[in-house]
C-alpha cells in the first residue's frame, strides 16, 4: 500500500513543478515570440545604436513609452517589465525623474527566481533563499555567486528600448558574465 501511495504522489509532485515552471515563464514565454515582429519592426537592421534592441513591455504586453513611464514611476522606482529574451527586467528611475540608461534583469544568480525590489529596504531581496542586491543590482549577501545582469536602457522614438549590455560591469569593474 504504501508503494501505491508513493507511486500516486510522484506524478502529482511533478505535475505541480511543472504547474510552477509554467506559472514562472508565463511573463516571459509569450513575450519572447511576440518581441520578435518587433524587433525587426521598430528595429530594422543596420539602424545603428538600437541594432539588436527589444522594446520593453509593460505587465499587460504594451510597448513601455518613456514620457507615459515617467508620469506614473516616480525617483527611485524599480518596476518589472519584459526585457531581452523576455527576461523579467526592471526599469529604473534616477532621483532625477528620468529613466537610468542600464535596467536589472530580475533573475537571482543562485537559482533563477525573479528577485523583488524592497522599497523600504532599497534593495532586491531574494524570497527563495535570501540573496541581496542593492538598489542598482550589485550582489550584497549570498548564496548569489553574481549580480544582476544588466541591460543598456535607452530610448528610441519615445518607446524604451533594451539593448545587451556586453561592456564592463560598471558596478563591479568586471568583464559582464552574462555576455
Ligand atoms: Fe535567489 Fe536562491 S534563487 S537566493
Amino acid at each position: 500500500q504504501a508503494t501505491s501511495i508513493s507511486a500516486d504522489r510522484v506524478p502529482d509532485m511533478g505535475k505541480r513543478q511543472l504547474l510552477n515552471l509554467l506559472l514562472l515563464g508565463a511573463i516571459s514565454l509569450p513575450s519572447a515570440g511576440m518581441l520578435i515582429p518587433y524587433t525587426y519592426f521598430f528595429v530594422p537592421p543596420g539602424s545603428g545604436s538600437s541594432a539588436g534592441g527589444t522594446v520593453a513591455k509593460d505587465a499587460v504586453g504594451n510597448d513601455v513609452i518613456a514620457e507615459n513611464w515617467l508620469k506614473t514611476h516616480g525617483p527611485g522606482d524599480r518596476t518589472l517589465t519584459q526585457g531581452l529574451k523576455g527576461d523579467p527586467t526592471y526599469l529604473v528611475v534616477e532621483k532625477d525623474r528620468t529613466l537610468a540608461t542600464f535596467a536589472i534583469n530580475a533573475v537571482c544568480t543562485h537559482l533563477g527566481c525573479v528577485v523583488p525590489w524592497n522599497t523600504a529596504e532599497k534593495k532586491f531581496i531574494c524570497p527563495c533563499h535570501g540573496s541581496q542586491y542593492n538598489d542598482q543590482g550589485r550582489v550584497v549577501r549570498g548564496p548569489a555567486p553574481l549580480s544582476l545582469a544588466l541591460a543598456h536602457c535607452d530610448i528610441d522614438d519615445g518607446k524604451v528600448v533594451f539593448v545587451p549590455w556586453v561592456e564592463t560591469d560598471f558596478r563591479t569593474g568586471d568583464a559582464p558574465w552574462w555576455s
